[in-house]
């Protein structure tokens, strides 16, 4: 039996797990029951491979959490999918899957570390205009745009948007609207715009957030005629939100990308907002250590200002899989020396050091660089 694959086995589940928890904490269920699913596979093929394994108790009622929690949300999916009644744009079957509207979420800014920049040019887009839109006689740009790199907080912020403003939050899967709709996409384009525009009457601000926009309007090599479609429609309507509209409508558009150099200028220009979203700054590397750890029993060992220097160039996100792994190291042990009896022992400095020396950060300076020189040439605040 080999251990390596059973820790590598321990480590994707773990990770899809965080995922799933991080997914279902941001009102993304689609994605969290997505995530949920594949870490019950991993954690099957553990006790199948590895019948013996000590912790196996313990991955089963995982298992059994982790259905319970899918169980849920598909429920709950299932009541917040929009429906937009009778005689109105499109059906709700006509928009399964596509988008959902989401009235609040848990999430609001004080649960985003740091990325200061990043919530000021919202707070200045989006909550201001919203509050006292008497104070913008000339309008206020209608399109955001945050960009950088992977695991940072892109869609994270966005989630916390939805919890900071007393409105509509218009979440758009990108990626089905191509898979599944290629063909019919741009109408359902404008018929997601008239729902905004109709959901706005109610005089609340109303936010289509689009996460991973590339992947609907990048410039391809070989353009199938569909995506071409889909990309003027949108611009159209992102112009309409100027013109046509009641000027008091309140209607915005999010759209996060970790890949801005496969969007076009057209498109750029939509979006006269543009947040770079950067690898954390150590002050946000301690917030977000103290934010994590918050729940798990530290030994006085961990200086977690000498943690965050360790962490210099990993992403918010392999912070989060950082303090996971950290703290499963207790559990583990427990499990193969007291049989999982008791309490864990505290977390060690040596933990978090141990967990970071096999753990390379997620993306390199080189492709910092790349975000960089991107953000120079449209910066846009
Ligand atoms: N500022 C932050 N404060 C606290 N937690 C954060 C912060 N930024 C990111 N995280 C954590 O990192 C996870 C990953 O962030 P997120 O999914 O928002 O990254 P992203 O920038 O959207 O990445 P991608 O480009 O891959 O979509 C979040 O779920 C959250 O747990
Ligand atoms: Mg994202």
């Amino acid at each position: 039996m080999s251990s390596t694959s059973l820790v590598y086995l321990e480590g994707l589940a773990r990770n899809y797990a965080v995922k799933a928890v991080m997914s279902d904490r941001e009102g993304n269920y689609a994605d969290a029951i997505n995530y949920y699913r594949r870490a019950i596979e991993i954690l099957e093929k553990i006790l199948q491979l590895y019948p013996d394994h000590s912790l196996n108790s313990i991955y089963k009622q995982w298992i059994g959490e982790y259905r319970r929690r899918i169980a849920e949300l598909e429920s709950l999916l299932g009541r917040v999918k929009v429906s937009a009644g009778g005689g109105g744009p499109g059906s709700s079957e006509d928009l399964d899957g596509f988008f959902r509207v989401v009235e609040k979420t848990s999430i609001t800014f004080s649960d985003v570390a740091d990325t200061e920049e990043a919530k000021e040019a919202i707070r200045e887009a989006i909550v201001f205009p919203s509050k006292r839109p008497d104070l913008f006689p000339l309008g206020w740009p209608r399109g955001i745009l945050l960009f950088g790199p992977p695991g940072c907080g892109k869609t994270y912020i966005a989630a916390a948007v939805a919890g900071e403003i007393d409105g509509y939050f218009v979440s758009v899967d990108a990626a089905s609207v191509m898979s599944k709709w290629l063909g019919e996409a741009e109408k359902r384009v404008s018929r997601l715009f008239a729902k905004a525009r109709e959901l706005a009457k109610s005089g609340k601000p109303v936010i289509i957030f689009i996460d991973e926009v590339d992947s609907l309007f990048g410039t391809f090599e070989a353009e199938v005629g569909g995506e071409v479609r889909v990309r003027n429609q949108f611009l159209k309507e992102m112009d309409g939100l100027d013109n046509k509209m009641d000027p008091r409508q309140l209607v915005f558009v999010v759209a996060a990308t970790n890949k801005p150099w496969r969007l076009d200028e057209a498109f750029i220009r939509r979006f006269q907002k543009r947040v770079y979203v950067p690898l954390p700054s150590k002050e946000a590397r301690i917030e977000m250590l103290r934010m994590y750890t918050k729940s798990l029993k530290l030994d006085p060992s961990v200086d977690l200002g000498r943690l965050s220097e360790l962490l210099d160039g990993y992403t918010s996100s392999d912070i989060v899989e950082v303090v996971a792994a950290a703290h499963m190291r207790t559990v583990r042990e427990l499990f193969n020396g007291a049989g999982g009896k008791g309490e864990p022992r505290p977390v060690t400095f040596e933990d978090f050091a141990e967990v970071i020396r096999h753990r390379k950060p997620s993306v390199n300076r080189e492709m910092i660089k790349v975000y960089e020189m991107w953000y120079e040439k449209y910066k846009a605040l």
